[in-house]
């Protein structure tokens, strides 16, 4: 982390923990934070699934537990005739801070596409939140030399066209697809050249204080062992963890990992 940026570890639990469980898990953490605390100059967000983020969102609340509520998706309309679907909008009545927006999951099992995921980014932001933009290149991609123009040009889909303020406010999230959920870890000069890459093109379309505030986290199978050297490079301003946040001990190591 460099330039003043706060670094930002988001845990995203995916289709995990029930709300009886959620509760467990964000009790747990919260003993954990009130004893070791929050690193200085970090954030945390939790990212639990639609049906426990009210129960979450009290426990949060009642007891000041030191993290942002965060979600895993939404729709694009902030409500209507959309079966099954949780609006931008329903979102912030719950005081939740960051969205994720195109998980590779999203975009490999529901076929979310950049347009879909940038529809998306403008309900986040229409409604005070920020989004955690998830962008990545596939194994083939990578041998193909092809994931710098795949990651560079998803970033540009969803975030080009829009006020240099704006895009220095939200996050992108690198995740490799092959990294993710495999317990292969990009190293840390593969995530950092991206991470670079990334914000220099951030820089290209939406100009220079864009590029110095926007914040990029890391995602793909990180654990407390291999976090503190992946926030220590220059361009990564925090991780996007899916596994190790599920268990309380092992999530904190990663909020608390120093290099
Ligand atoms: P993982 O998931 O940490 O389990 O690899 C990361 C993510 O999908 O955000």
């Amino acid at each position: 982390m460099t330039d003043g940026r706060v670094t930002l570890v988001s845990g995203n639990w995916k289709m995990n923990e029930n709300h009886f469980e959620a509760l467990k898990l964000v009790q747990e953490l919260a003993a954990l934070l009130r004893a070791s605390g929050v690193p200085k100059g970090r954030e945390v967000s939790i990212h639990p699934s639609f049906t426990s983020l009210r129960t979450v969102q009290t426990a949060v609340e009642t007891d000041h537990v030191p993290v942002a509520l965060g979600a895993q998706n939404c729709h694009f309309e902030d409500r209507g005739a959309f079966t099954g679907e949780v609006s931008a909008e329903m979102l912030a009545k719950l005081n939740v801070s960051y969205v994720i927006a195109g998980h590779s999951e999203r975009r490999t099992y529901f076929g979310e596409t950049d347009l879909l995921v940038r529809r998306k980014v403008d309900a986040i932001l229409a409604h005070g939140m920020r989004p955690i933009v998830c962008v990545g290149e596939t194994l083939d991609e990578r041998s193909a030399g092809e994931a710098f123009s795949r990651v560079t040009h998803q970033v540009a889909e969803v975030l080009s066209g829009r006020s240099g303020e704006v895009v220095g406010g939200v996050v992108v999230a690198y995740e490799p697809l092959w990294a993710i959920g495999t317990g292969e870890t990009a190293s840390v000069e593969d995530a950092e050249q991206m991470c670079a890459a990334i914000r220099e093109e951030v820089g290209r379309f939406a100009g220079a204080g864009a590029a110095a505030s926007i914040r990029l986290q890391y995602g793909g199978s990180v654990t407390p062992e291999t976090a503190g050297a992946l926030l220590d490079a220059k361009n990564v301003d925090g991780l996007l963890v899916g596994g190790a946040s599920l268990d309380a001990e092992r999530f904190v190591g990663i909020v608390r990992a120093q290099a």
